[in-house]
């Protein structure tokens, strides 16, 4: 499977601090939003570069700068907690939605919004925390693809092997980039030992939210 794990110690910190139960949704989304940029740095490495020339106070220099083609497509939840570390990398980014939600008991994902700018001979990096049995990431690919973009990058926190496998055998082109690959899934699909409902932990939406009562 092409995935890279992204083992740099920072990247490892801030995964480890994701996965404690402990860890409140507002400092959960600091994190994920400091983990993707970690991710990010790796996973643009293959972006096209243009060769450019620019004057410095003393003389001319060569540089290079990154062509200004990329798409950013977090899928709708979870994914929205890893798109602001791209917009701050790249500001003149384009960004385009895929909403998908995975059914508790089937675990088939379901498309409920879609709107992407043209993507084209674009690179496309697509952001979604979560890889576990891979039907979201697949799906969301599988749609991307139609619109024929130079490449597509897929950039999760947690992949599990079932996820990758999926990858590998229907978008074996989508390069994966994680900060760990974990071990397993559970019955109800979620990765072991992952850091549980990504989405819940972002948005404060889970059963132990730890929300305060409403004062009245
Ligand atoms: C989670 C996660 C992925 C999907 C992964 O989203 O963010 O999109 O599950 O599971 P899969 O690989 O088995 O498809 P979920 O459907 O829970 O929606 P949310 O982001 O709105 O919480
Ligand atoms: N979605 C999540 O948020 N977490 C998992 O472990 C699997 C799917």
């Amino acid at each position: 499977m092409s995935l890279t794990v992204v083992d740099h110690p920072l990247a490892q910190h801030l995964l480890t601090r994701l996965r404690d139960v402990s860890t409140p949704p507002p400092v959960f989304r600091t994190l994920a939003k400091r983990l993707t940029i970690a991710l990010v740095l790796e996973a643009v490495r293959g972006l096209p570069m243009v060769q450019v020339e620019v004057e410095t106070p003393l003389e001319r220099a060569e540089g290079h700068l990154i062509s200004p083609d990329l798409v950013a497509v977090p899928i709708l939840r979870a994914g929205l907690g890893m798109l602001e570390a791209v917009t701050e990398l790249f500001p003149e980014v384009s960004v385009g939605y895929v909403g998908l939600e995975r059914d508790d008991v089937t675990l088939q994902p379901t498309s409920y919004y879609e709107k992407v700018p043209p993507l084209r001979d674009r690179h496309v990096l697509l952001l979604d925390p979560m890889l576990a049995t891979g039907g979201s990431a697949a799906g969301a690919c599988a749609k991307l693809a139609e619109r024929a973009p130079a490449e597509i990058v897929f950039v999760c926190v947690v992949a599990a092997p079932q996820g990758g496998g999926k990858m590998q055998r229907e978008h074996p082109d989508v390069p994966l980039f994680a900060a760990a690959l974990d071990r397993d899934l559970n019955e109800k699909g979620y990765i072991l030992p992952g850091l549980g409902d990504f989405g819940d932990r972002l948005f404060g939406t889970g059963p132990d939210s730890g929300l305060p009562p409403l004062m009245r």
